[in-house]
């Protein structure tokens, strides 16, 4: 076997939204030291110079995009841009809105802007991309899904809802477009240390550490670089033979 052509990305472009910090700034090193130009997204322009920079320092190339995904129709805008800079081969949907609450006190704005962002962005980018995709007779969709998707919890009812909406999209999607060599997967990761939990995490140190301990059988929370491996796998030849499904990376749950 030659893992260059097994899981290299040489040649390909990839897209990863919400890749300036986070799991997607992980997954964004990932695919560019896998060979891939990668062309980077957050909301702020400029917001993503920290990862691209690092990128090139490890000899990979990258380019910068920047949208809010909660406007209507920023998603079909961010393919079109992204594919006049070069034909997008893989697509990691990772940029999200989470904002906690249980159902009795949800907000209808914030459940509207989760569902804008997480689910309404997602819609966008696949009617506008997988035709494209098909067109070429190959394409990578990696869905950053959450363990919520499968086992949601009450203080995240819409985010979880929204997860599971966005994988039911990646199966119907999966099983469209099979014959064309376009396959779509959900990368669901448990709790990882992120920017997303810091306050949490800086707020309460022991409580936070407590929660890790007992949230999942490796008693910790995740690295994003944890995310990279999986992320590589989904977006490379190695998957040939899986579409609509989910890997999650949870510590054991
Ligand atoms: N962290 C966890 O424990 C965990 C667990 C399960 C699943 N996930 C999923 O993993 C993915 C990444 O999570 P993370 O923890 O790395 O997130 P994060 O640290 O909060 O980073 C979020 C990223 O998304 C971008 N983003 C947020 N709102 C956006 C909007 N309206 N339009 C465009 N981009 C937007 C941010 O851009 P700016 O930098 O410009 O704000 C940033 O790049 C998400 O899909 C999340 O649901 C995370």
């Amino acid at each position: 076997m030659n893992l260059e052509t097994v899981f290299g990305l040489k040649g390909r472009t990839a897209l990863v939204t919400g890749s300036s910090r986070g799991i997607g700034a992980a997954i964004a090193e990932g695919l560019a030291a896998a060979g891939a130009h990668v062309i980077l997204h957050g909301t702020k322009t400029g917001g993503a110079a920290a990862v691209h920079q690092r990128i090139v320092e490890n000899g990979g190339t990258a380019q910068e995009l920047s949208s809010d995904l909660s406007v209507p129709g920023a998603g079909r805008d961010l393919i079109e841009r992204a594919e006049a800079i070069a034909p997008v081969d893989i697509l990691v949907i990772n940029a999200s809105a989470q904002i906690n609450a249980t159902l009795p006190d949800l907000k209808p704005e914030d459940f509207a802007f989760q569902v804008a962002v997480n689910f309404g962005s997602t819609v966008d980018m696949l009617q506008t991309s997988l035709p494209l995709m098909a067109a070429r007779k190959w394409g990578r969709v990696v869905s950053i899904g959450s363990i919520n998707q499968l086992r949601p919890k009450g203080i995240v009812t819409a985010y979880a809802a929204t997860k599971a909406a966005q994988h039911n999209l990646i199966q119907s999607q999966a099983r469209d477009y099979a014959k064309d060599n376009v396959l779509l997967n959900t990368l669901a990761p448990g709790l990882i240390d992120t920017d997303r939990n810091a306050h949490r995490r800086d707020e309460d140190p022991e409580g936070w550490a407590e929660y890790a301990r007992t949230l999942n059988w490796m008693g910790r929370a995740g690295q994003s670089e944890e995310m990279a491996g999986a992320a590589i796998f989904l977006s490379s030849q190695a998957c040939s033979f899986m579409t609509g499904e989910s890997i999650f990376l949870t510590g054991g749950y």
